[in-house]
């Protein structure tokens, strides 16, 4: 997408707002005015979203303009541009000037321009990386405002593109994305940002075993593909002190191991917390962000063979809790369990883990809301308040002493790795908090139903939906 600077001309389709009985548009340059022209006498009645295509005839020098209607006047809101901004689509045409001023009427400016440009990123998106032929079109969209917003839609941009890049590594399959491919990625992205602030260590299954990380080792014990350690830091502050640590479940695919699964279709996407880290880590940095931050990422595939760990056995965390494997394939809380535990070694007071966890809270919660537990409530409603809403959901599920006593509940071990269907959720949050030591701040945001979609509900593109990593950085903008 490019930008034009305002009243720069050209002839590129134009695309711009109106409520519900409105026939002119409310900014006064001179394009304007000419657009009042066009559409006099012409009702223009659309239901929010919809589209109007309208010939010019010579009254400008855009050969069509695009009218999308934004619902009734008294009625617009954040939701209702989302869905306008839904409607600029490349079927408008490869080049399209948007007037940004008609959708962000009466609205909180800042917010509407984000929720404009990355709601048109989002449903520009596509994954082609396995496709032999790829769309090599550019859809480019110019936006003409009356205010100039070019440094902040730089920084949109960015975001945009971080989103993007979660939602490939998402989007991958496994075998073109297992636990080394994501290490390489890392390293990529460190050379990119070329940011003498950043820096990254990767540990092999050698340099894990070491630091006795056998909860997470365990889950790996199936595979034939190395196991990897995965650690960024970026200090964006004077010193590095308090770093927020960012985990994220990286199971590069989950067949279950021996509690085998019996569809595992998609679960490609268990390694979505990772991406959403990686995708919050990018934005942070490229835009300057002033914190510090630390990603963590316990990379490994979940399998069977005959080397793989099996219900019954017992394996020792980093932090020395013993856990009996009621189900292989509760391996998330395993692997997340001891990058916990690291994170917290490395300095690390305030903790926020992303994983695709559990079943259960795509049950209680479905595709379009992430399920957020944590032990500190301050942090956990930041993040909500950080999260827009309807558009980036966010709800709290309870940790209550109940599930924690199921948690405690092993004859055998400390810990079982399982509670069982019944608050599913929550028994994976009780168990991870038995990884967060005192003092420790930690939220943990499931994502298990939103990360990767399987209903298009809404008739959009699904699978990968890189949700989170905007809320995430808007959290970390906003920090004090
Ligand atoms: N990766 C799954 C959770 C999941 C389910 C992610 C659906 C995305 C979509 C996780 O490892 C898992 O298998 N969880 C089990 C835990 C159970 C055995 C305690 C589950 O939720 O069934
Ligand atoms: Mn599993
Ligand atoms: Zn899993």
């Amino acid at each position: 997408m490019e930008i034009l600077r305002n009243n720069e001309s050209n002839n590129n389709p134009i695309v711009f707002g109106v409520f519900e009985e409105e026939t002119t548009v409310c900014v006064d340059d001179k394009l304007n005015k000419n657009i009042e022209v066009l559409l006099k006498d012409k009702l223009i009645k659309l239901g929010v979203g919809e589209v109007n295509k309208v010939y010019t005839f010579g009254i400008i020098e855009a050969k069509e303009v695009y009218v999308i209607g934004l619902g009734k006047k008294e009625d617009y809101n954040i939701v209702n541009l989302a869905k306008a901004a839904k409607s600029v689509t490349r079927k408008l045409g490869d080049k399209i000037t948007v007037l940004l001023d008609t959708f962000v009427r009466n609205l909180d400016e800042k917010e509407a321009v984000k929720t404009f440009i990355l709601t048109m990123n989002d449903y520009d998106y596509k994954f082609e990386e396995c496709k032999s032929k790829k769309d090599e079109t550019i859809f480019d969209v110019q936006i003409a405002s009356s205010k100039d917003y070019s440094s902040f839609i730089e920084e949109l941009f960015i975001l945009a593109s971080a989103i993007n890049n979660t939602r490939d590594l998402v989007n991958k399959p496994y075998n073109y994305l297992n636990a080394s491919d994501l290490a390489s990625y890392a390293n990529n992205l460190v050379k990119e940002l070329d940011n003498p602030n950043v820096s990254i260590k990767i540990l092999n299954k050698e340099e894990i075993k070491k630091l006795k990380m056998n909860a997470f080792l365990g889950v790996n014990q199936g595979s034939t593909d190395e196991p990897k350690l995965i650690h960024l830091k970026y200090q964006g502050k004077d010193d590095f002190s308090d770093p927020i640590a960012l985990i994220g479940k990286g199971v590069m695919f989950d067949t279950g191991g021996y509690s085998l699964k019996q569809t595992m279709n998609n679960m490609k996407d268990d390694m979505g917390g990772s991406a959403t880290v990686l995708g919050v880590f990018e934005a942070a940095v490229k835009n300057n962000l002033k914190v510090n931050l630390q990603v963590v990422i316990a990379a490994t595939d979940n399998r069977v063979s005959g080397h793989a760990y099996l219900p019954d056995d017992v394996l020792t965390a980093m932090n020395g809790k013993t856990i009996e494997i009621v189900s292989t394939d509760a391996e998330g809380r395993l692997t997340l369990a001891d990058a916990l535990t690291y994170a917290q070694k490395e300095g690390s007071k305030r903790l926020i883990d992303l994983a695709t966890l559990t079943g259960a809270v795509v049950v209680a919660l479905g595709d379009y809301t992430t399920g957020i537990f944590g032990n500190d409530k301050d942090m956990i409603n930041d993040i909500i308040q950080n999260s827009s809403n309807e558009l980036e959901h966010v709800w709290e599920l309870p940790i209550t002493e109940h599930i924690r006593t199921k948690v405690r509940g092993s004859k055998v071990a400390d810990l079982t790795n399982s509670t069982g269907r019944a608050m599913g959720a929550s028994g994976a949050a009780a168990f991870l908090e038995e990884f967060v030591e005192d003092g420790s701040k930690w939220v943990h945001l499931d994502i298990a139903g939103t990360a990767f979609r399987t209903t298009p509900s809404y008739g959009e593109y699904y699978g990968a939906s890189g949700v989170m990593v905007k809320t995430l950085y808007q959290y970390l903008k906003n920090l004090k």
